[in-house]
């Protein structure tokens, strides 16, 4: 399909389990909850009018749909034929956003987490196949990496909702011993809010979405500036209630497997680099945004000299920003000799 007489439309695509993101070359930027939600019953396709919902709208609308997260733990589930559809619908609708006119090239770089399986790798680019003419995917944190434009003596920390992805860039497109993937992301800090608010106030009704939504305003790590005091619901009734201990306490479960794997991940650098890439620390994702996280971990690291742990400017997009970035500087018929492409 590469004989099409219009011009190359290049995509970035960050999928996440929560959310995909989509840069293109002529200026789209944009994002999409990464679910898609089917009517219950026929009262339900009565109401929407429609067979199907996808991104933010079937979140809101999730009383009379069935939900599917198709890139749950950050990797394509293949657990049911709907599953696979709904990975296929959402794909198709980020690539829709990014406005395709009739006769274009579409030339697509993909993210996936960093140690997706081989089988997982495969199931994507078939996917992308029906819909891009020319695509690869690339490790989540390597795109990162691309976008800031740090490929040497650095490690990138991708936190996300479903994994928190951990890389050593030395310069070369990571290997397998470059990479840790931690199964402990967003989702799992929402679930041991509710959780832990459930115990501490039994009374309150709580759902992950809400535990997600406090997080969101409210995550902090370290010594409390300020009391969260939220309002919440107890017997259909609103009150007030201190949550500081909670926040704190599930949002610091992540600082310890980040620090193991990052303690790790120092010795895969030469002994003469490892102060260069201990000053080259660097946080994206949605958890990036949790207050005082890159401060705890430079203080768990002190033992190492100096170590500097950076916020990534825009962490929602940089992910995606860094495989447009590579889109377009790497012309698509080399795609082959830096990640897996197909449809050429
Ligand atoms: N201010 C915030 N504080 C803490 N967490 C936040 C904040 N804003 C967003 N998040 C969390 O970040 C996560 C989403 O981040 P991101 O979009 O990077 O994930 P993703 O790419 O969808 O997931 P993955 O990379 O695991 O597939 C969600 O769990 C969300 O609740
Ligand atoms: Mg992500």
């Amino acid at each position: 399909m590469t004989n099409k007489s219009g011009q190359q439309l290049l995509l970035g695509i960050d999928l996440g389990t929560a959310r995909t993101a989509i840069m293109s070359n002529r200026g789209v930027k944009t994002m999409v909850s990464s679910v898609v939600g089917y009517p219950k019953d026929i009262i339900g396709v009565k109401i929407l009018n429609r067979t199907q919902v996808i991104g933010s709208e079937a979140i809101q609308k999730r009383t009379y749909l069935d939900l599917y997260y198709p890139l749950e733990d950050g990797v394509l589930k293949e657990a049911s034929e709907k599953d696979l559809l709904a990975a296929r619908e959402l794909i198709k609708h980020a690539i829709s956003l990014a406005n395709p006119q009739e006769g274009d090239q579409l030339c697509g770089i993909l993210g996936v987490p960093a140690r997706a399986s081989v089988a997982n790798k495969g199931l994507l680019l078939k996917i992308a196949k029906e819909m891009l003419d020319i695509s690869m995917v690339v490790s989540e944190p390597f795109m990162v990496a691309y976008g800031l434009g740090r490929l040497n003596n650095a490690l990138i920390i991708d936190i996300g909702a479903g994994t928190i992805d951990i890389c050593a860039m030395k310069g070369t497109v990571p290997g397998s011993d470059d990479q840790f993937t931690i199964l402990k992301g967003g989702n799992y800090i929402d679930e041991l809010l509710q959780n832990v608010i459930s115990e501490r106030y039994p009374e309150v009704q709580m759902t992950r979405y809400l535990a997600c939504s406090l997080k969101e305003k409210h995550a902090f790590v370290g010594t409390p500036t300020e009391k969260v005091i939220v309002p919440l619901r107890a017997g259909g009734k609103p009150a007030m209630y201190d949550i500081t201990q909670e926040i704190r306490l599930t949002c610091e479960t992540i600082v310890g497997d980040i620090v193991e794997k990052l303690q790790h991940l120092v010795m895969v650098f030469d002994p003469e680099q490892q102060e260069e890439a201990l000053r080259n620390i660097w946080l994206a994702g949605g958890g990036s945004n949790i207050k005082g996280l890159a401060n705890m971990i430079m203080e768990r690291m002190k033992d190492y000299g100096e170590v500097r742990v950076s916020c990534v400017e825009d962490p929602d997009y940089a992910g995606c920003a860094g495989a447009l970035r590579l889109a377009s500087e790497l012309p698509p018929d080399y795609w082959g000799q830096v990640g897996d492409k197909i449809g050429v």
